[in-house]
């Protein structure tokens, strides 16, 4: 099943049914967002295709701005080619007059080459600062019109009111190098897994199943040594042993952590992190993150077993309101790690 038929492989326009097939191999293939989201790839390319905006716009997210996550600079390095096709597939079938490639700073090294792999594919390269909200898609759109970088409220969503209020598809460079792939007949759906950690000799990527479970994804080697993992970054949860059963979900992340590391250390990683990243446009989120890690560093220096049940109840009183009530997915994924954490290693944070 080779989809990708000469009309599409030279940008000429004019092959409706070509683009269907396309749709529907996505739908057939199952591939979802693998930006973290999860979102099915076949309904936003159908959304914008299908728009009666006669200008249109493809993002191709690579913002990478997560700990942990490094799988879309292995493309960069490694299958440039085809991301660029895939960039370029998107934009063919949703009827799109341009692209951008969302980068982030940090990868700056790769422009030359993205430079030259783009020239004649009205493909433009847009370098941010590499903010970790900035990958967020709305976000990412307010930072590419100059606008404040702060997330606008949704719906509408981008594939209707996008980048300067057009129909916009926005992917991750992943999800665009496997729907290219999909396009040339591959049917095994696997995807890219970022592991790194201080138990590891060095950070790797490794192609496995969408859907592994994160002992499928470590090394057998590695499992007696481990004393915690963060699956998804600072945005995601932590597991211990009995845990390795669940899916690696979200951004593929997975950082290993040996004995000699506190589950307290990673929490507080974390919430460092999130409460960094914050934009400080809403309450729960600002506010939640800067008490919880505040509480954090008093759970270390709090003698009481008391106080500290005291403490870690509070943590997750307030991680459960920025979960409830934040303005976007930043501060919603604030009770993820704190949850995970207080839940799995309660005896561990209290210090019972
Ligand atoms: C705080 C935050 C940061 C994000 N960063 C990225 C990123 O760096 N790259 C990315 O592809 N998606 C990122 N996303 C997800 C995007 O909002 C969006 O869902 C994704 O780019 C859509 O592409 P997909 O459907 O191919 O996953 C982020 C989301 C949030 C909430
Ligand atoms: S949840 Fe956090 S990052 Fe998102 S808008 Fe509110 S303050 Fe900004």
């Amino acid at each position: 099943m080779g989809l990708l038929l000469p009309a599409c492989r030279n940008g000429k326009k004019g092959f409706g049914k070509i683009t269907m097939e396309i749709i529907s191999a996505l739908k057939e293939s199952g591939l979802v967002g693998l930006g973290g989201a999860g979102f099915p790839t076949w309904q936003k390319w159908q959304a914008v295709k299908n728009s009666p905006e006669v200008k249109r716009f493809v993002i191709c997210n690579l913002s990478e701005g997560e700990p942990g996550v490094f799988k879309d600079e292995y493309i960069l390095q490694n299958h440039l080619p085809e991301l660029i096709a895939g960039i370029s597939l998107a934009k063919e079938t949703v009827g799109a007059q341009r692209a951008y490639v969302f980068l982030n700073d940090k990868y700056r090294k790769y422009l030359p080459k993205i430079i030259k792999a783009v020239k004649d594919k009205k493909i433009e390269v847009f370098i941010d600062t590499g903010r970790y909200l900035c990958g967020e898609e709305t976000t990412l759109l307010q930072t590419m019109e100059g606008k404040l970088r702060q997330p606008r409220q949704k719906p509408p969503y981008p594939t209707e009111t996008g980048l300067y209020g057009y129909p916009t598809l926005i992917n991750n460079a992943e999800t665009l190098y496997r729907a290219y792939l999909i396009s040339q007949g591959e049917t095994e759906m696997k995807r890219f897994y970022s592991i790194s950690g201080d138990v590891i000799d060095h950070k790797r990527v490794v192609k496995e199943k969408v859907g592994a479970k994160i002992k499928e994804v470590i090394l057998p080697r590695y499992l007696d040594k481990i004393n915690f993992v963060r699956i998804s970054g600072p945005s995601g949860f932590f597991a211990r042993h009995e845990d390795f059963e669940q899916i690696v979900s979200g951004t593929g992340a997975v950082e290993i952590y040996g004995k000699n590391r506190r589950i307290i250390e990673g929490l507080i990683d974390s919430m460092v992190f999130l409460k960094n990243e914050s934009c400080g446009k809403c309450t729960p989120c600002r506010e939640g993150s800067y008490r919880i890690t505040e509480l954090l560093n008093k759970l270390i220096t709090t003698a009481s077993l008391w106080d500290r049940k005291e403490i870690l109840e509070l943590i997750s009183v307030i991680a459960k309101t920025a979960g409830d009530s934040s303005f976007c997915p930043l501060g919603l994924s604030i009770a993820r790690p704190v949850n995970s954490a207080t839940e799995n290693f309660k005896q561990e944070l209290i210090g019972e």
